[in-house]
């Protein structure tokens, strides 16, 4: 009996799953990702990690099937990632080096891609054929499920749907260097710079301006409260997203959207705004899609990731 590992590499979090070949979770941790210093840092603190559980879960190296990995960034089909815009990671081959640091098989994909296959696989996608999954979290990731099968598209990098311009009037620069996008105010980052921007620009009473150390939860739970200056975060950030997943809706046409990442977490209040700004800028034939919310919530990515070597 083999087993197999999973790692999803996020912008604050690496998650490391054991799977076995039924795709069965077996236990999984995770660690903060380093941001700082050389950008390979995170990788090797990945590989070292799965070395340690090797370990002390004594694996032989014939009973591991191998080691898939979601990364945020368009990844290639032989492992190439040009750039990693929220990790501050250049060009180099996952693939290749993450085999030479752990000794295994190893398959590399975009994270929201792998998250969407996972969720396909186990979770909230189940038994669609035509899927699309948005990752909110601290970035903004699309994965789309066509006729059963992952698009990735020519270099990686289909789904980028974090990068969907919103709004030309933005002065911000996004990670990927552009203006405007998405990902500016509808990730866990963008709706707190969203909340710190709506404070700043009104004198209006808020239950935001007694926390601390604002986060994307704090925004929706204050919302959820009825804080009317909370609302309009909340709004803001739904009604960017419903355009931007009416725009997805009217190329791929999939039977539901999946909305996962620790955004997600804030539950209905999400999908009924954004399903009320998406069913407004949608055409006709497109309306009334099924939302629903990743249903294997932070772990998608994992699961992904083990599929990637269970496929
Ligand atoms: C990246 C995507 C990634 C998403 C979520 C975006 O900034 O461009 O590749 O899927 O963040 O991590
Ligand atoms: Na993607
Ligand atoms: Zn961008």
């Amino acid at each position: 009996e083999q087993v197999c590992f999973g790692i999803d590499v996020g912008g604050t979090a690496v998650k490391v799953g054991l799977f076995n070949t039924e795709g069965e979770l077996l236990n999984k941790w995770d660690f903060a990702t380093k941001r700082t210093g050389e950008g390979k840092d995170i990788l090797r603190d990945a590989a070292d990690f799965i070395k340690e559980k090797i370990t002390e879960l004594n694996l032989k190296k014939e009973a591991i099937a191998g080691v898939g990995v979601g990364v945020p960034g368009p990844v290639m089909d032989n492992g190439e990632v040009q750039e990693l815009p929220n990790l501050g990671l250049g060009h180099f081959n996952i693939e290749e080096e993450m085999r030479s640091l752990t000794g295994l098989k190893v398959k590399a994909g975009n994270d929201a891609n792998v998250a969407a296959l996972g969720e396909y696989w186990m979770g909230g996608g189940k038994g669609y054929r035509n899927v699309v999954l948005l990752t909110l979290g601290t970035g903004v990731g699309g994965g789309i499920i066509l006729n059963g099968s992952v698009l990735a598209g020519s270099k990686g990098a289909a789904g980028e749907v974090g990068h969907i311009l919103v709004n030309e009037k933005e002065e911000n620069t996004c990670g990927c260097g552009k203006k405007g996008c998405l990902e500016q105010y509808a990730s866990a980052t963008g709706i707190v710079r969203l909340a710190k921007r709506y404070l700043n620009d009104s004198s209006k009473a808020s239950s935001l301006r007694n926390i601390p150390e604002i986060s994307a939860k704090s925004v929706f739970d204050c919302a959820k409260n009825g804080d009317e200056l909370s609302m309009e975060v909340v709004e803001k950030a739904c009604y960017y997203l419903g355009i931007a997943m009416a725009h997805i809706a009217q190329v791929v046409d999939p039977e539901a959207f999946v909305i996962g990442g620790g955004v997600s977490k804030a539950g209905e209040i999400l999908t009924e705004t954004v399903k009320k700004y998406y069913n407004a800028n949608v055409m006709d034939a497109l309306k009334n899609k099924e939302f629903r919310l990743a249903t294997l919530g932070n772990d998608a990515g994992i699961y992904g990731a083990a599929k990637l070597i269970l496929a």
